[in-house]
């Protein structure tokens, strides 16, 4: 779907009139063009820093250097010690950060190891480092935090100052948005330290770039990962089914897929066959046309995928309906169709799964959505359902960990697809601009969250819930 105040914003015309108008700006994202690469980071710089008890730095280096990045660093903070060292370790060329005269140079992305951080000096350290250097990075930039998760403390002062970065990270994104760059936390457990270098790829790559002022814990409960060798290709030799796949959102989950090497299984509702066949052609999907709530539908696809591959590796529950209605006038059926879709048939068929069909390490990913988190007036049926998601992987990731998998959801925001064409034009806008970045995110925002989690490259989460959603401001 168009966003033509996104087009009107961004010719150098409307960017003047916007300007002087103060309308929001929208910033065009730049968005990954092409698969996992061996060295995503190759020709850009990333400025690395942390505070004077940072745990992380010989874990930040070697993700750094193996993604290619140019790693600058400040010549002199409370940071530097553990960098300079792990670097002679590792045998890292470090660069001193630019000038500020030299605006070209700047750093693409802050990458700051916060771990440590106990207190309100450690924080002062924290604004020491990202203060004079926040307005030079360039558009569509990265600011990534690293910490320890709040509970993992022993102390009050530091358990308050692990939450205080949460606040920084979700203010700080407020402010950087309308330059396109994005700002995460990564709150990494102690179990996780080695296994950066698939979320740090993430975050700070083009893959997530309708990703920002969120929180993302790393670490149990997790199945044993091994750290990654591989990074191109992650899904290659993986069967991977995507529930709605026929178009929107599903659609591009199952291409995204399929471009980091799975085999799709596609699945739409029998009257979407020739749509869900055109779609999965472009990458020799296989369709299986079903309703997902149909009583025999967890066997078919259980006994379809035994049968033709000897079960699958990755499941995407994706499809998804909404039934509006204020809760006083909405009638029985809306509730029980948009309940049924929504929740009952992931659960019915995931149970089917987990006893055959599902390969042991399966991944499994749920679409939530914000208006699960926030709430939205007229879906208490859909906020319901999808709030259930979000408790389910919580519930279910011990068992997926035992069995060497993991479960996680992505919450979309506000998304171009038919389901937000068809909403009234003055929510439509709100809900596109009310956000950090400025406008909704496309389908293929929510499919690079999906084929994250899918990967190894997440070995370090489950159960998890990650918003995809340019920091809206409804459902904050
Ligand atoms: N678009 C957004 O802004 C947004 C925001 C938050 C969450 N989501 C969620 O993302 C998911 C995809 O949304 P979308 O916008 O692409 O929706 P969409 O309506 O464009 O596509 C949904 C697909 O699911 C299929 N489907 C529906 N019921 C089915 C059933 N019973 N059996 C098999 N297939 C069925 C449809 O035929 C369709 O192809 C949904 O779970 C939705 O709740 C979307």
């Amino acid at each position: 779907m168009s966003d033509r105040y996104l087009e009107f914003a961004n010719s150098p015309l409307g960017k003047s009139i916007a300007t002087a108008l103060g309308l929001p700006a929208a910033p065009r994202l730049r968005r990954a063009k092409s698969g996992y690469a061996a060295r995503p980071l190759a020709d850009r710089a990333v400025l690395l820093g942390g505070g004077s008890h940072g745990e992380l730095a010989a874990s930040l280096l070697t993700a750094l250097d193996g993604a290619g990045a140019t790693v600058q660093i400040v010549p002199s903070h409370p940071g530097l010690p553990p960098i300079k060292h792990a670097a002679a370790a590792a045998g890292v060329t470090l660069k001193t950060e630019p000038g500020a005269e030299e605006r070209n140079s700047a750093a693409y992305a802050l990458v700051f190891d916060a771990t440590g951080v106990n207190g309100p000096s450690g924080l002062r350290e924290l604004y020491d480092f990202c203060q004079p250097r926040v307005g030079r990075i360039p558009g569509n930039g990265r600011v990534l935090l690293l910490s320890r998760a709040p509970a993992e403390n022993k102390d009050a002062a530091a358990h308050a100052a692990s939450q205080a970065l949460r606040g920084f990270v979700r203010s700080l994104a407020k402010e950087v948005g309308k330059k396109g760059i994005t700002v995460n936390l990564l709150e990494v457990g102690g179990d996780a330290d080695g296994l950066l270098a698939g979320p740090l790829r993430f975050f700070l790559s083009e893959h997530s770039a309708f990703i920002t002022g969120q929180v993302l814990p790393l670490g149990a409960p997790f199945a044993p990962a091994k750290a990654l060798k591989e990074f191109e290709a992650p899904l290659a030799g993986k069967v991977a089914v995507v529930t709605g796949a026929a178009r929107g959102i599903g659609a591009a989950i199952a291409a995204t897929l399929a471009r980091e090497g799975a085999q799709v299984v596609g699945i739409d509702r029998p009257q979407e066959e020739g749509v869900l066949g055109q779609t999965l052609a472009a990458f020799n999907g296989l369709g299986l046309p079903l309703d997902i709530t149909a009583a025999d539908a967890p066997a078919r696809i259980a006994e379809e995928l035994e049968r033709r591959f000897g079960g699958a590796d990755i499941v995407v529950h994706n499809a998804g309906i909404t039934r509006d209605k204020m809760l006083k006038n909405m009638p029985a059926h809306f509730w029980d169709q948009v309940l049924d879709v929504n929740f009952g048939a992931i659960l019915r068929i995931n149970e089917k799964l987990l006893s055959g069909g599902l390969k042991d390490g399966g991944r499994l990913v749920c679409i939530s959505s914000i208006g699960g988190i926030g709430g939205n007036a007229g879906q208490t049926n859909y906020g319901s359902t999808k709030a259930g998601v979000i408790g389910y992987v919580e519930a279910l990731a011990a068992e997926m960990a035992r069995r060497g998998g993991a479960i996680n959801a992505v919450a979309p925001g506000f998304i171009e697809t038919q389901m937000t064409a068809a909403m009234p034009a003055v929510p439509r806008e709100v809900g596109r601009r009310l956000s950090s970045l400025g406008q909704g995110g496309l389908p293929i925002d929510i499919a690079e969250a999906v084929t994250f989690f899918a990967s190894a490259h997440a070995a370090a989460v489950n159960g998890r819930t990650l918003r995809v959603c340019g920091q809206n401001f409804f459902g904050a």
